[in-house]
């Protein structure tokens, strides 16, 4: 009888099924009413008294292990049915929508990075400035118009708590905690009191660019301008630089590059002048220096500054400012390919 059992217990330790039908065919074979360990049970009674007890619990645990076998051959062939039919493995996964960096995030990087490989290192300062670091230390006369209420975001009722309106705030910023030699860029957002249209907006982008050191002179400033142009535009691009004024300059000018939609020979863009404005520039006055306490006899510098919507608007011909802060990702996404 126990070799029964064992020779049993073998087989059912052994058993295959394919899908749910032939799990249910050996149900019936090994554990319905006429199945294999029902007939053992038949089989018992014949057994001695003395042997009831063993085998008895043989039959039990024999039982119980046709039942655990068979259950989990039908939770095996139950997802192995699912892996058949209902679940195609051939297909491709569905698509992860992947973002797209914002336009002026992508040539914000460019501009860096050119600056980068003239030794430039980044400076950060604070959007929210006192009126020293953005106008009195930049040489603005105390009745300058850049200050008035027109053009600058105050904060609350104190007039010395404002938006910066440019990012030329970070020149002071460093000037007055670093020794020259200083070699800086600040990229930021600036702000200014202006009625939203497709040509100006509240708030804008910029960056600048500051160098103080000894012997510093124009011709490094031009030759700066020359090189950011022409990785920026490409190698074909002219710059031409206009006088211009800026409180903190002196001489001040403003660069024009070559219209880099016709190549210089004009177009409705560069108003057939074949030139489009970029940047303001110019070599540091010498009070700025003085009022950060950096000897303007022993040392000179230049700067310059343009705006991150201009330079984008160039290079991709973006002709509402307002697209710039819709978060319309039609518009967005049209710069994927330059992510
Ligand atoms: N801060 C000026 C502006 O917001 C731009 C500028 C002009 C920055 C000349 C400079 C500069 O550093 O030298 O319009």
């Amino acid at each position: 009888m126990i070799d029964k059992i064992n020779a049993l217990r073998e087989e059912i330790a052994a058993l295959t099924a394919a899908d749910a039908a032939e799990v249910e065919a050996l149900r019936i074979k090994y554990l319905s009413k006429k199945g294999a360990v029902s007939a053992l049970m038949n089989d018992f009674r014949n057994v001695p008294a003395e042997q009831k007890r063993e085998i008895g619990q043989a039959i039990n645990e024999l039982k119980n292990f046709a039942t655990d076998t068979i259950n989990s051959l039908r939770e095996s062939a139950g997802s192995g049915a699912a892996a058949a039919g209902a679940l195609d493995l051939t297909r491709t996964a569905a698509p992860v929508r992947l973002g797209t960096r914002h336009p002026l995030s992508l040539v914000r990087e460019e501009i860096i990075a050119i600056f980068r490989r003239l030794g430039f290192t980044i400076a950060e300062g604070p959007e929210v400035e006192d009126d020293w670091h953005v106008f009195e230390s930049l040489n603005f006369a105390a009745d300058h118009p850049a200050r008035d209420m027109q053009d600058t975001f105050f904060i609350g009722r104190n007039p010395d708590v404002l938006l910066r309106t440019h990012t030329s705030s970070v020149q002071t910023r460093v000037m007055t905690t670093q020794k020259p030699p200083i070699r800086i860029i600040c990229p930021g957002r600036v702000y200014r009191n202006e009625a939203i249209s497709a040509r100006a907006h509240c708030f804008f982008h910029q960056v600048e660019a500051l160098y103080v050191d000894r012997n510093v002179t124009f011709a490094d400033l031009r030759q700066t301008l020359l090189y950011f142009a022409r990785e920026m535009f490409g190698p074909d691009t002219q710059i031409r630089l206009r006088p211009s004024y800026f409180p903190f300059t002196e001489p001040s000018a403003e660069m024009d590059i070559s219209c880099n939609l016709c190549g210089g020979k004009g177009c409705s863009f560069c108003k057939h002048t074949g030139w489009v404005e970029i940047l303001g520039c110019g070599m540091v006055d010498p009070n700025v220096l003085e009022a950060c306490g950096i000897d303007s006899k022993e040392y000179s510098g230049f700067a310059l500054g343009m705006g991150i919507e201009r330079i984008t608007n160039l290079k991709y011909q973006v002709k509402d400012l307002r697209m710039f802060s819709e978060n319309d990702v039609r518009f967005l996404e049209e710069f994927a390919s330059a992510r």
